[in-house]
């Protein structure tokens, strides 16, 4: 089965009741490739304003949720809420609340596997430090955080691996596509290995980090890059070129 190439926007803790509408708008305008399936991540303050706005090709993505039901938890929330206003898709475990929320891959694993059990698909990142990357643990750490989120046994259909080197995000400096392309070879092959040759086949592997207009076409020709996870240059228009960088 062919895997549809896959953008993710992630607005991060970006943007004004303004500045999204104006991003919404713009995507609406244009013509966006049918053959990418586009999904954007605003902050979850305008989830539903972006949810009523956006053209129903366009999915929408929250950027964490919690893995208990509804209750006593100040601050989060629910796989629930986010079916009750048709927000179909959640980023979890990216590198800033892995770093910057103590997230651990434990933690990461268990809201995966209760966002998908319970209808809500997942943009799951992982990735490594510089510091990982220079002491040649790349592929230890990635395997580490597969390693936990299969523990879960959580639903593989539901779910988009995003690889996103922590050196390259917002750093302006972008993997290779030699990089990438090796990273994200890797995964599948874990995905053979651990999971199935089927899963493997069919789940869709986005790499994230300093993604552009300008680069975008040539990663996008690597064998196991089947998308992409853009933070920045979501915000901007050229995130039309990203998403149609295939035509
Ligand atoms: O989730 C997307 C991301 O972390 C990459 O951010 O700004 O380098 O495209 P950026």
């Amino acid at each position: 089965m062919a895997r549809k190439f896959f953008v993710g926007g992630n607005f991060k803790m970006n943007g004004t009741l303004s500045s999204i509408k104006d991003i919404v708008e713009n995507l609406n305008k244009a013509q966006l490739d049918s053959n990418v399936e586009t999904v954007i991540a605003p902050p979850a303050l305008y989830l539903l304003l972006v949810r009523e706005l956006a053209k129903k090709e366009i999915g929408v993505a929250a950027q964490n949720v919690f893995d208990k039901p509804n209750g006593a938890f100040t601050g989060e929330i629910s796989v629930s809420q986010l079916k009750d206003s048709g927000i179909d898709w959640t980023i979890l475990g990216h590198s800033e609340r892995r770093t910057l929320l103590a997230e651990s891959d434990e933690t990461v694993a268990s809201k995966t596997k209760y966002a998908t059990d319970n209808g809500v698909s997942v943009i799951w990142c992982c990735g490594e430090s510089l510091e990982q990357r220079e002491a040649g643990k790349t592929l230890d750490v990635i395997a580490a955080q597969l390693a936990a989120l299969k523990s879960k046994n959580p639903d593989w259909s539901k779910i988009v691996i995003a690889y996103e080197p922590i050196w390259a995000i917002g750093t302006g400096k972008v993997a290779t596509t030699e990089q990438a392309q090796e990273v994200h070879a890797s995964i599948r092959e874990w995905l053979v290995k651990n999971v199935s040759q089927a899963v493997a086949d069919e789940t869709r592997i986005l790499y994230g980090g300093s993604v552009s207009e300008k680069n975008c076409k040539d990663l996008s020709k690597e064998k196991d890059i089947d998308g992409f996870l853009v933070g920045g240059a979501s915000l901007k228009p050229a995130f039309v070129d990203i998403i149609n960088c295939n035509l």
